[in-house]
């Protein structure tokens, strides 16, 4: 990963002395850690595939979302999650969001507590969340590591090299609907940076993807992404918003075949510094 600046240096140090205060932030305070604390300083080899997503990106995703029980998979600090809060329906006596952030970097989880505090907070591998016993979700928003990422495990019906579609392939098995960032070229339709949508662009791996889970990735409601481009901490390459359906019945089928064995448990609760993790 590339250096960093004085000026992100100095920003990133100010963030980390932030996160090292012994209160609560304030909504100030939040914006200013999740801007700046610089993922490729991370001290643990699981920073691999860290590349977290500008705000006003996340703002985006977060049109896409449904319902109040969201899991973030693969959270980094918590830029997703944090734009899924839902305080101004709160006010109109909407239901907090209940938010579920999974991360297997504990750096990662250890500020993401600070800046999302009313996040639970896994920290363990994204792709055994399907074994854990949990209560079924409206929605998993996701931006994962791209490529092929260190894997220690596959998703219940993919067994190919994209760690993209193994999160998802995960995803359908605890959510009804799905919000994922993933390389343009993973997706089966160009329209970020484009003249216009371009269907038809699937390759031969999402055709085994698809034909495998019965999961099709579809268009969102217009977001192009290279709009935000130049807003990510280092170089990004062209991704597309991709939005699933679990619900459909050629996804339950397929599920439905799936045979889970049961594992202990893998994700440890943190506390910190003296939030407990919901
Ligand atoms: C591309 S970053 C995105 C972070 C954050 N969601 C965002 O949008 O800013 C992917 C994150 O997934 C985490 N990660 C990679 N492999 C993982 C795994 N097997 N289980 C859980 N988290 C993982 C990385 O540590 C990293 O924080």
């Amino acid at each position: 990963m590339s250096k960093l600046t004085r000026s992100q240096a100095a920003a990133h140090r100010e963030a980390c002395s932030l996160v090292e205060l012994d209160r609560d932030l304030d909504e100030g305070e939040k914006l200013f850690v999740l801007e700046h604390y610089q993922e490729s300083t991370s001290t643990t080899q699981s920073a691999d595939g860290a590349f977290f997503t500008p705000l006003g990106l996340a703002r985006d995703m977060r049109i896409e979302v449904v319902g109040t029980r969201i899991l973030d998979l693969g959270a980094g600090i918590g830029h997703l999650a944090f734009t899924c809060r839902n305080q101004w329906d709160q006010a109109n006596g909407e239901p907090a969001r209940e938010l579920v952030c999974v991360e297997r970097n504990p750096e990662f989880v250890r500020v993401g507590m600070k800046v999302v505090p009313e996040a639970t907070w896994w920290c363990g591998d994204l792709l055994r969340v399907h074994r854990e016993p949990v209560r079924p979700f409206d929605t998993v928003i996701s931006n994962p590591p791209f490529g092929t990422a260190t894997r220690n495990a596959d998703a219940p019906e993919y067994r190919g090299p994209r760690f993209e579609y193994h999160v998802i392939a995960v995803a359908a098995h605890v959510a009804r609907h799905g919000v994922f960032l993933i390389p343009q070229s993973l997706a089966p339709f160009h329209y970020s940076g484009q003249q216009g949508m371009q269907h038809d662009r699937a390759d031969a791996e999402y055709e085994r993807f698809h034909t495998s889970t019965g999961i099709g990735l579809e268009a969102n409601c217009g977001i192009d992404t290279s709009y935000y481009l130049d807003q990510w901490h280092h170089p990004m390459i062209p991704t597309e918003i991709v939005t699933c359906d679990f619900t459909d019945s050629a996804v339950a089928r397929r599920r439905s075949r799936a045979t889970l064995t049961p594992t202990t448990p893998v994700f440890a609760r943190p506390r910190w510094p003296d939030t407990a993790a919901r």
